[in-house]
């Protein structure tokens, strides 16, 4: 087991949490996807679904549910993964904070 004291051992929790917080930003980081104008999307608000950043029924039993939404213009747009936007669906630079 290790055992650390003093300013060893608040490097290493400076550390852990320094890497914790990369592994987040860079799991959680929006993804870029080509939309299609008329075709109903379904977002997953809960953040369980395995297809991010759409709803694969996982929010079941939690009583969140998936946004939907459409697009009027066919377009690239970043969508949001870390579920902390303010502009459901899509990206708002939350996820570096
Ligand atoms: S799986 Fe997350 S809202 Fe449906």
């Amino acid at each position: 087991m290790l055992s650390l004291q003093g300013r060893d051992q608040e490097y290493f929790v400076t550390y852990i949490i320094a890497f914790d917080l990369t592994i987040m930003k860079t799991e959680f980081k929006p993804i870029e996807l080509d939309l299609e104008a008329g075709k109903t999307y379904l977002w997953c608000q809960c953040g369980r679904s395995k297809n991010q950043p759409f709803c694969d029924n996982s929010h079941i039993g939690t009583g969140i549910s998936p946004k939907v939404f459409t697009v009027n213009i066919s377009r690239k747009m970043w969508l949001c993964v870390c579920k902390k936007t303010k502009n459901v669906p899509y990206c708002d630079g939350s996820h570096l904070k």
